[in-house]
């Protein structure tokens, strides 16, 4: 390839890609598979590592991040990023109302938008290229997160259309509720705290000094305000649906996130209907944003010292209710980590039954004096657990008294201790502990671990209370035998379970170093730790030092490898695990094409299946040589359809003819 091809060749797949991330982050409507991108996106990253004076300053490359900021620097705003004035009842809108109608002495139209519960953030454009991305800070000058929010797929980093040569564009960055809960669900598998709100944890993962973490946490954003001397109309509803004309993500009115409307009747509709529908957004949002429409009256309006008269935000009283405390108990994790848990008179929240709700840890029920047989306020945050925010004191019962924080583990009985600098209570016996034995067979067994087939939490009891298994590696001594003298074990469901064991022998190396169970090795560090290591030998001979200089192993996680390899009796339960044949060295693999049966075939995977997650029906998919799509056309061969698939999609699959099939039928495809 000589200079001109490269350079060529760089500008064409930069475009190729802008288009289908527009297509798949801001559109929802993706052309190509996942693999067809990355494919893509992997020959741009090789040219633009060979002919680095070709590559762009706003290539889609940034998107997977790689630049390290030390620190963010202060960067004054152009236009000062003000807040909104809240309110909390009709009224106060009624007489926001007429005070704008007076002003301009006749009928006013609004706009209405979802208030996001985000991060506040300004984007500034040139030349239609992404030149700076601003947090609020102050509201006159804020943190310059350029690099990092380069790495959030619906924010584009070169627009099209026809747009000003110079604006900025205002928003809200947030993590979409789904992918809040995976990523405190990875943190949970690692023996980590959970983050309490997504908030917070945007506004965290924003201020990570390394892209390419940010790239990997899938945050989203909507934009939602224009700025800019010359921008294309006078008011707000025609310059937000010409920014989306750009490429920018934002609220559209066909799924009613956006409306204008002239009554403040319609006003009273549009938050009454997202004071419900919004338990099932994906994102949190905590009230309605309504602005005047028109530029002119905008300015006419002006502003206070800290927000615009010409706008207010309807506030949605947090989703609370009030219910009795009947008892605190306690639970213990796999890691021996202790949460205590509240035991609610039964009461609806925010569409749900709600029995049970976190405390957190000692420190909370500390603050609050939470005690039994309080009245309690719970409320339902970005946490799908509710939360005890406060106590109704007026109704305190006469006899009570504050809670004295267990001492010693509720499971067997160890004195519990507390780690400095750490919130929760552990109980240390980890290898006798019944509870925690058994949470980290559960672990072992999981589908992301070793996925051993015909196994779940009741057999494990079961087996348990048998005296059978002590620990996870006594699953492969089970014998025939022994399995059907226990109740309701018969053939089928014995045979079953020994071939799930056996196979779990073929279960790669980084997720065996998974199952184990260390704290704070959850999925993507055994992985790092695999590949980096090789083999577990490796691994329990690596200094300290060793393991801290591995790509994103910090202090606290190489502490707990350290220390978990120094005992004899996991380093016995490893050495038993290796004589039964499990797999503790890396397997490196090429390429993955297994066959080119669906050459050519385009797939929807829906729902969720039984055998495969949906994940290793797509991988499989493109390893016969078929492509994966989001959503259904009538260019779709095939949809794939598992248990709490949307009506609406098997509908439009009938309607354009798209072949159904059902997990089994795919899985005979594959075998013919
Ligand atoms: S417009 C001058 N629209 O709420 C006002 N703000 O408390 C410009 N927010 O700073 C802001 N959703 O961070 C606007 N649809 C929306 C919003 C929104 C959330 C945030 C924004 C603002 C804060 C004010």
């Amino acid at each position: 390839m000589d200079l001109f091809q490269a350079q060529e060749r760089i500008e064409e797949l930069s475009e190729q890609l802008r288009q289908h991330n527009d297509a798949y982050y801001v559109n929802d409507s993706p052309q190509i598979s996942d693999y067809e991108f990355d494919m893509l996106l992997e020959e741009l990253q090789r040219l633009e590592a060979e002919y680095p004076d070709f590559a762009q300053p706003n290539s889609p490359t940034k998107r997977v991040g790689g630049s390290i900021t030390k620190k963010f620097e202060t960067v004054v705003h152009q236009y000062p990023m003000l807040s909104l004035s809240n309110s909390y009842s009709r009224e106060e809108l009624i007489e926001f109302d007429q005070r704008v109608q007076k002003l301009a002495g006749k009928k006013v139209e609004y706009t209405c938008e979802l208030k996001y519960d985000g991060v506040a953030i300004g984007v500034s454009y040139k030349n239609g290229q992404l030149h700076r991305a601003v947090t609020r800070g102050d509201g006159t000058k804020g943190d310059d997160i350029t690099e990092n929010v380069k790495t959030i797929r619906s924010i584009p980093l070169v627009l099209k259309g026809d747009y000003p040569e110079e604006f900025e564009i205002r928003g809200e960055i947030f993590y979409p509720l789904s992918v809040f809960k995976a990523l405190n669900e990875s943190r949970e598998e690692a023996g980590e705290d959970r983050l309490a709100n997504p908030r917070n944890a945007a506004s965290g993962t924003l201020k990570m000094q390394d892209s390419r973490v940010v790239a990997s946490r899938k945050l989203d954003c909507y934009l939602y305000y224009v700025l800019g001397e010359n921008l294309p109309f006078k008011s707000h509803a025609e310059n937000l649906s010409a920014a989306e004309s750009w490429g920018f993500k934002v609220p559209k009115k066909s799924e009613k996130l956006f409306a204008t409307y002239q009554s403040i009747e319609d006003i009273f509709e549009f938050i009454d209907f997202w004071s419900t529908e919004r338990n099932h957004l994906n994102f949190e949002i905590d009230g309605i944003v309504i602005k005047v429409n028109d530029y002119y009256l905008q300015e006419e309006l002006g502003y206070t010292a800290k927000s615009p008269r010409w706008a207010i935000a309807y506030k949605f009283k947090a989703e609370q209710v009030e219910t009795r405390l009947n008892e605190i108990t306690y639970q213990v994790g796999r890691t021996g980590a202790i949460t205590p848990v509240a035991n609610l008179e039964p009461v609806l929240l925010a569409g749900t039954t709600v029995k049970r709700a976190s405390l957190h840890n000692a420190d909370q029920i500390e603050k609050l004096d939470i005690r039994e047989g309080d009245l309690v306020q719970v409320e339902k945050g970005g946490e799908i657990i509710p939360k005890v925010v406060g106590v109704n004191l007026t109704h305190r019962p006469t006899n009570s008294e504050p809670t004295r924080y267990i001492l010693n583990c509720p499971e067997c009985d160890t004195a519990l201790i507390r780690i400095e600098g750490e919130a929760k209570h552990y109980c240390p016996n980890e290898s006798g502990c019944p509870t925690q034995i058994k949470g980290k067979m559960s672990h072992f067994i999981s589908r992301k671990a070793m996925d051993i087939d015909g196994l779940g939490e009741e057999t494990i009891e079961q087996l348990y209370a048998e005296g059978l298994i002590h620990n996870y590696a006594d699953l492969y001594t089970l014998n025939e035998e022994d399995l059907l003298k226990l109740d309701r074990m018969a053939e089928k469901s014995v045979s079953n379970l020994l071939q799930g064991v056996e196979n779990s022998k073929k279960i790669p190396f980084e997720r065996v170093l998974f199952a184990l169970g260390i704290r704070y090795v959850g999925e993507t560090v055994s992985k790092k730790l695999a590949k980096h290591f090789k083999t577990v030998d490796a691994i329990i001979n690596a200094s300290l030092e060793e393991m801290i200089a591995v790509d994103e192993i910090g202090e606290k996680i190489a502490e707990s490898l350290f220390s978990f390899f120094q005992v004899p009796e996991n380093l016995d339960l490893i050495n038993k695990l290796k004589s039964y044949g499990l797999q503790f060295e890396i397997v490196e693999t090429a390429s993955t094409q297994i066959s080119n049966i669906f050459e050519g075939k385009t797939f929807v995977v829906s729902g969720v299946f039984e055998t495969y997650s949906r994940n290793e029906l797509k991988k499989t998919i493109e390893d016969y040589g078929g492509k994966n799509v989001g959503s259904i056309s009538k260019k779709t061969d095939y949809l794939i359809a598992g248990d709490k698939m949307g009506p609406a999609k098997k509908e439009k699959a009938e309607s354009l003819d798209v072949t159904i099939l059902s997990e089994q039928e795919f899985i005979e495809m594959l075998d013919k």
